[in-house]
């Protein structure tokens, strides 16, 4: 049973019902679990909705907001994966695993096993079961942390680089390694340890991921400095296995909801323990100043002057292959820019309806490529590219070189080819180059 069904909790129940689990999703939006109950899926993830249809054609997948219609007795291990939001301090709020737990606690048998998969800072799991205990339950908890990326969410569930699992005794190992055989028969390793070190591997990994981007940006901009070239950098510096090529590309900072929350938060509890460490702090403020670094780069551009220029953005998602917008540079970046008094057009293969939703403004005006590209790019100063969408390097770049007032292209994500978009008469900026 999965209980929350946001990116990883319909990921992954929609793919352990594929993997041969008979699976109950309890949420308690009803409009969500109406749509998944007609097949649709709410969020956009590529793939993800054939494995829907396969599961509902094959009756593996049920979808509630009723925890009455659900037979616990039936049930072996409950997932959840409610989310943890950001509180003021940076810490995680646990308040919707609290309610969930609170809830299902007198619903559940003794051989059940509670697995949290929401990203729950460390030492969260052993206070649950004191809590259970308290109220008189003796629950098992085990933590099983979910390393999904939005956009490749099937791929990376069920061909992982690791299952990590936390637990308190073998019963439960047993119950997770029976639950993921059909991924670790693969070859998939699984790795066992304690609840609290489980939690920390979530943490320490999205943190150092976030880190490595963050160095990456930074020497992108000392490469801008000293005419150097930051693609051919990322790729030297991660032919070294002891790095690697991953996560290397710059940008215009990392967004999205896992990233920006889970340093904040892996920086609280640091702070809480009063460690001398500075290191996360500086990844976080560096990040956060990446979108206005952006536009200072566009404003010098520009002439030092953003006021009435007319700016088109491509990509509103905080990467591409998802709908998401939550904590993406491109908003962060429109956001600036109207401040500047520029007028922008915006477009995004799947954020538009997202970000129609979130930001308005006079200046601001979504327009879609299909239907409308001559509104997109007609008389632009600059077209900036905020996200990577590979549909963008697949436009028709001589006929928009017509439409537009300053043939200016900012490539944000280093997406287009050079020579080419030069040879097509564009002023062609990118970031690190
Ligand atoms: C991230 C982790 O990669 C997953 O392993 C984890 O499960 C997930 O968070 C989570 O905690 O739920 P996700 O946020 O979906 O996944 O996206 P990523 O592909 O990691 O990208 C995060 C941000 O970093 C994006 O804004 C992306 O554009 C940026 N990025 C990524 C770069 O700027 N450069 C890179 O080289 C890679």
């Amino acid at each position: 049973m999965f209980i929350g069904s946001g990116y990883v909790g319909l990921t992954s129940s929609i793919l352990m019902s594929y993997l041969g689990h008979k699976v109950v999703c309890v949420d308690n939006d009803q409009k969500k679990i109406d749509t998944l109950n007609n097949g649709i899926l709410p969020i956009y993830e590529p793939k993800l909705d054939e494995y829907l249809q396969h599961a509902i054609e094959r009756q593996k997948i049920k979808f509630t907001t009723n925890y009455d219609l659900v037979n616990f007795q039936d049930i072996q291990a409950i997932f959840i994966t409610v989310s943890t939001p950001q509180q003021a301090s940076g810490e995680a709020d646990l308040s919707n695993v609290y309610d969930v737990i609170g809830k299902i606690c007198n619903l559940i048998s003794q051989d059940c096993l509670l697995v949290i998969k929401s990203t729950v800072p460390p030492t969260s799991c052993s206070k649950m079961i004191k809590y259970l205990k308290e109220k008189g339950y003796n629950i098992d908890i085990a933590v099983n942390p979910e390393f999904l990326r939005e956009g490749s969410a099937v791929e990376d569930f069920l061909n992982p680089d690791r299952i990590v699992i936390g637990i308190n005794d073998q019963e439960s190992e047993k119950i997770l390694k029976k639950v993921y055989l059909p991924i670790t028969s693969k070859g998939v390793q699984i790795l066992s340890t304690d609840l609290v070190t489980a939690e920390l591997i979530k943490y320490a990994s999205n943190g150092f991921l976030a880190t490595k981007i963050v160095f990456i940006n930074e020497m992108a901009d000392l490469c801008e400095k000293i005419n150097a070239n930051i693609k051919d950098l990322s790729h030297g510096v991660g032919l070294d296995q002891r790095i690697g090529q991953k996560f290397l590309n710059a940008g215009p900072g990392f967004g999205g909801s896992c990233f920006p929350k889970d340093t904040l938060a892996l920086d609280a509890l640091v702070q809480n323990y009063q460690l001398n460490s500075h290191l996360l702090k500086a990844v976080i403020k560096s990040n956060e100043m990446r979108p206005f670094a952006m536009v200072n780069k566009i404003e010098a551009i520009l002439s030092n002057d953003l006021r009435d220029k007319n700016i088109t953005i491509l990509g509103l998602t905080y990467k591409a292959g998802t709908d998401d917008i939550r904590c993406s540079p491109a908003i962060e970046i429109i956001k600036i820019l109207l401040s500047k008094g520029s007028n922008i057009k915006a477009f995004d293969p799947a954020g538009m309806s997202n970000a129609s939703e979130y930001l308005s403004n006079e200046r601001l005006l979504f327009t879609d490529l299909a239907t409308n590209s001559l509104m997109l790019f007609k008389d632009t100063d600059a077209i900036v590219i905020t996200t990577g969408w590979p549909e963008f390097i697949e436009l028709d770049w001589s006929m928009i070189l017509n439409l537009v007032r300053v043939p200016v292209i900012v490539d944000l994500r280093n997406i287009l080819n050079p020579e080419k978009i030069r040879a097509i008469g564009f002023q062609y900026y990118s970031i690190g180059s």
